[in-house]
């Protein structure tokens, strides 16, 4: 499984820390004060953490994003270092604050704030021309928020294609609600499409997963829709795949969706066949859910080699 020779990849998307917050004795109330018995400040954002999982299965990978010139901006400047994620192209704007996500875990599910803070305001002018070129991949990230950014895509896209580069995105969520349908203009340019069952059937406003895979696979080559402790299910020239998800003794979820995205970009880059792909995705996300935080407990190739066996 190690990699035929070594393709980059550029990350455009989001960037921001999260506090998480797991064992709340009870949920909170207005009014009230209650206690949690951990509470931890990691390395967060789709882009970040999905970064950080291609790093650690040996992919170069840059990162473009804004943050503030703040505590936090250097926490997260210092945190993709650490993960070996190249972070040269990262803007810090003194104006702004770097953005904050506050996740509380409560039973199987969580409550999210966030404070997108300045990455909803990275520009196409702020993505070097001269970087895009050097790069053999791009992925976008959290494509709903990016304000600024959002009507550029499909240039974006574009340009990439253009240089030769193959193309990936996952929109995540849209916390308005919109589901700005200019996301349509992009999905022409996109060679594979990830997202989760939620997010599929909010963009198609199908009535199922299996209408909503069928909807985007007649845009995108390839289409991966996640489905949490479910799995996964994929199309790709007309072959459907759906595979399981790997059984892990789960401590938070957080990121587990992009982790599952770096997994299934670096089968991509190393031509891997979809079932092949959708397994090694799998066990990425599943092998994230072991701590808290996004990237603490990403696989490496060994992990996801182990994991993968453990179910023959
Ligand atoms: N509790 C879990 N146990 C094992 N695997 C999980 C768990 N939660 C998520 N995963 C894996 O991570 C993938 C992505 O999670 P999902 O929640 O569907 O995406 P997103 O984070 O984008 O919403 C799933 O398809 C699955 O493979
Ligand atoms: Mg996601």
């Amino acid at each position: 499984m190690s990699p035929k020779k070594k393709k980059k990849v550029l990350v455009v998307g989001d960037l921001n820390v999260d506090i998480i917050g797991t064992g709340l004795q009870a949920f909170p109330v207005l009014g009230r004060e209650t206690t949690t018995k951990e509470m931890r400040l990691s390395l967060g954002s789709s882009s970040a953490i999905l970064s950080c999982g291609l790093a650690k299965l040996g992919v170069p990978v840059t990162l473009i994003s804004k943050i503030g010139k703040d505590d936090f901006g250097k926490y997260c400047l210092q945190a993709l270092k650490a993960n070996k994620v190249k972070s040269d192209n990262i803007l810090q704007d003194s104006k702004l604050n770097t953005g904050l996500k506050v996740s509380l875990n409560f039973r199987n599910d969580k409550a999210e704030v966030t404070y997108p803070g300045a990455s909803p305001h990275l520009r196409y002018k702020d993505i070097p021309q001269k970087v895009v070129r050097s790069q053999d991949h791009l992925h976008v990230s959290s494509f709903f928020m990016q304000t600024d950014l959002i009507s550029f895509f499909p240039k974006l896209f574009q340009d990439a294609r253009r240089t030769g580069m193959t193309t990936s995105l996952d929109p995540n969520s849209d916390n308005r609600n919109q589901w700005n349908a200019g996301i349509w203009n992009c999905l022409e340019f996109v060679d594979i499409l990830m997202l989760n069952e939620m997010e599929a059937i909010n963009i198609t406003r199908a009535k199922s997963v299996n209408r909503a895979l069928e909807l985007f696979a007649q845009k995108v080559p390839m289409v991966v829709i996640k489905l949490g402790v479910k799995g996964a299910v994929a199309k790709s020239r007309g072959q459907v795949v759906q595979l399981p998800a790997f059984k892990v003794k789960t401590i938070d979820s957080t990121g587990a969706g992009d982790s599952f995205d770096a997994g299934f970009l670096f089968s991509f880059l190393n031509e891997f066949d979809l079932r092949k792909s959708l397994n090694v995705a799998n066990a990425c996300g599943a092998l994230s859910t072991r701590d808290m935080g996004g990237t603490t407990m990403q696989g490496t190739l060994k992990d996801i080699q182990k994991l993968i066996r453990s179910r023959r």
